[in-house]
């Protein structure tokens, strides 16, 4: 869900239309590129978290990971996404999973999140650091952390040099940062975190568990959205990125980044 092609440093308003948004990412599991594993994975590298750690989940969507880090933590977690309806699934969701005690959905935006300074040991943002920019997030978002406390965020980045024009020009549209890791690890050592790990998403992380389920997804979805001019410019926008990544899949993928706040 590429949908940040225009507020880079302003107010982080949307251009995009809530209600159409959600109706598509209800019904599928994912709202980015991941898996289960790899939120289990980029957690092994976070120090050690008991009932007295506290986790914000920022741009949380439906609360996949969420369900993720409670499952695989003893952890309180504050989720927060900027649409409320995301919210009001992530609450379903727990809700079904009996996971709710120790889990807070709000709606806020990661630009000007209600958060203390040194309120959290981890932060978490899966997918969704590029409405923010990464620079830019890593940066603003410091002053929450403890000292010593940790950053885990996924970020689209190029896999190998002189990617073709057409995947270039696509990606520099869609999200302008787009760069690769070394350079990512570099802004994070500039902003004061001391790099832990990084590692790239497989390429099922995108085909069987992002694009594959929205497929059969697409002609419900127009037909209940009354085939509306931003319905069709959405599956339009969707369908284009898919087969962007088809052709160009070896040229980039999300990279899960860890850093440590020092
Ligand atoms: C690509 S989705 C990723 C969702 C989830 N983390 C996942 O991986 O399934 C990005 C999420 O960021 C949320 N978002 C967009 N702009 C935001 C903002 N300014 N503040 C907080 N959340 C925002 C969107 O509503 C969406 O749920």
């Amino acid at each position: 869900m590429e949908t940040n092609k225009s507020n880079k440093n302003e107010c982080l308003t949307p251009v995009i239309d809530f209600n159409l948004i959600t109706d598509f990412f209800k019904r599928i599991d994912r709202q980015g590129p991941g898996a289960v594993e790899m939120t289990i994975k980029a957690l092994e590298f976070v120090g050690p978290m008991d009932e007295n750690t506290k986790i914000a989940d920022i741009g949380c969507g439906t609360g996949g990971q969420t369900q993720t880090l409670r499952e695989n933590t003893k952890s309180s977690i504050m989720a927060v996404d900027l649409i409320p309806q995301m919210i009001e699934k992530l609450k379903e969701r727990i809700w079904e999973n009996s996971l709710g005690k120790r889990i807070e959905g709000i709606v806020a935006s990661m630009d000007n999140l209600p958060f203390r300074d040194e309120e959290f040991d981890l932060i978490w943002a899966e997918g969704s650091i590029y409405h923010i920019g990464f620079e830019r997030g890593i940066n603003e978002w410091k002053r929450f952390l403890k000292p010593g406390g940790y950053l885990a965020v996924s970020e689209v980045t190029w896999l190998r040099g002189n990617p073709p024009k057409a995947i270039k020009e696509y990606w520099t549209n869609a999200y302008p940062e787009i760069d690769f890791t070394s350079v990512k690890i570099k802004q994070m050592e500039k902003a004061g975190y001391e790099p832990v790990a990084t590692f790239v998403l497989p390429q099922y992380c995108w085909m069987e568990n992002y694009y594959k389920p929205m497929l059969p997804v697409f002609d419900k979805f127009l037909e209940q959205q009354s085939s509306s001019d931003s319905a069709r410019g959405f599956v339009e926008e969707m369908k284009e990125e898919i087969s962007y990544y088809e052709k160009y899949k070896d040229y980039y993928s999300y990279t899960f980044f860890i850093g440590r706040k020092y």
